[in-house]
């Protein structure tokens, strides 16, 4: 993989470089609430654009359906590029039509533009290869090399990822180079007691990576939604709380192999349970009370881990000295049901190992729950596409900047 500084090296004074970043951030109408993928690419454009090159930034954002979508606008996000960086990001308002070729013919040397969201054409996320490739040629046609630095998407075989790169010259942004060099520390050679701490609404998500991880991990520690899964299939009732019934047959498996293999499987020992799910629009305080996990009553669901639990999942990364955490232990946007996600954040930054913040949902978890992002060893920019490398797969749009 070429590094930038490598492709700086060969000087890009001059060039339209495209580089693929993913600004795929959270929205609340067109408020950015969480930036932190826009600072993450943040080095590799400011790099770029010192050194002459002329930067076109595109992403996607969100799942439009293949034609525009004022809701899934990048607007916002270029602008707030620009107040990172301190300079105007020009923004196309299309993808590959009239207005991008216009604002890349228009940048000079060290500037920076955007241009709209990629997903407004169909061809980035078709599964026809043809389709993609036409609008991968319609997106060469804007740049002279290209840049891969969208983490969080390179799990996806799309046209800007996977396609283009095949057709510019390439090299791999910064960020690419840090996450996959902690990931690394994550599947090679691991420092023990290696802990995981997996959460989120649905085991069906999880599954490829505890298959992967009772290979490798020391403990596993399940919460969220998809605890209830594992709760039902050891006997327990869970009212009407999250379940995934048809995965029963999967996590009975996982739970035998684990021990066998003596790996620590840790499920909520309480849990905080309410008749309703809380709005999380009001943030309205929402009735609510703390049971043991064995014992939920009917009619209510479980919404976070109870107090035992957070102290259990603490003293259980307390002496861990590699940690990856994907998913939040509970409804964290709402305050009645964030203190099992703050529980799990507050026993990373206390310990001494290194600790990774496995992107998406927990990413943005512990930056609302307002935790200095510098006291854990990482935050992976990335959910789904660091669980697919631990999962030990081939990403499209990592294999693209191979050669
Ligand atoms: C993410 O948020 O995980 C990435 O931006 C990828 O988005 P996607 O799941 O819609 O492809």
């Amino acid at each position: 993989m070429k590094t930038i500084d490598e492709l700086l090296a060969e000087g890009v004074t001059g060039k339209r470089v495209f580089v693929r970043a993913d600004l795929n951030v959270p929205l609340s109408g067109t408020t950015i609430t969480d930036d932190g993928r826009i600072r993450a690419v943040q080095p590799t454009v400011e790099k770029l654009a010192a050194a002459g090159a002329r930067v076109i930034v595109a992403s996607h954002l969100g799942r439009p359906k293949g034609a525009p979508d004022p809701a899934f606008s990048l607007a916002p996000a270029a602008a707030r590029l620009g107040e990172l960086i301190g300079a105007d990001v020009a923004f196309a308002t299309d993808t590959v039509g009239e207005s991008a070729r216009a604002t890349v013919a228009a940048l000079t040397d060290g500037k920076v533009a955007g241009i709209e969201n990629l997903r407004f054409n169909p061809g980035e996320t078709s599964k026809d290869d043809a389709e993609r490739g036409a609008f991968a040629d319609q997106l060469a046609e804007l740049a002279d090399v290209y840049v891969g630095d969208g983490f969080g998407a390179v799990h996806r075989k799309h046209a800007s990822v996977f396609d283009l790169p095949a057709r510019l010259p390439h090299a791999a942004g910064d960020l690419i180079a840090t996450e996959v060099g902690v990931l690394k520390k994550l599947t090679e050679d691991v420092a023990r007691p290696y802990a995981v701490v997996l959460g989120g609404s649905k085991v069906s998500d999880k599954l490829g990576v505890i298959d992967h991880l009772l290979e490798r991990a020391d403990r596993i520690l399940i919460g969220g939604g998809m605890a209830y899964t594992f709760l039902k299939a050891q006997g327990h009732e869970v009212g009407s709380s999250l379940l995934q019934e048809d995965q029963i047959p999967a996590v009975l498996e996982y739970l035998k192999r684990a021990e066998e293999k003596g790996v620590e499987f840790v499920l909520p020992v309480d849990v905080v349970v309410s008749e309703q799910f809380p709005d999380l629009k009001t943030k309205a305080p929402s009735r609510h009370t703390t049971v043991p996990a064995d014992a939920i009553p009917a009619g209510v669901m479980g919404l976070d881990n109870g107090p035992e639990t957070n102290k259990l999942y603490a003293s259980k990364l307390a002496d861990a000295v590699t940690v990856f955490w994907n998913g939040p232990m509970g409804v964290f946007e709402h305050p009645d049901y964030a203190e099992g996600t703050r529980a799990v954040a507050q026993a990373l930054v206390d310990s001494e190992g290194f600790s990774v913040v496995g992107g998406g949902d927990s990413a943005a978890a512990v930056r609302i729950l307002g935790f200095d992002e510098n006291a854990f060893g990482h935050i992976s920019t990335g959910g789904g596409a660091s669980l697919e490398y631990l999962e030990g797969k081939t990403l499209p749009g990592l294999a693209a900047l191979e050669d």
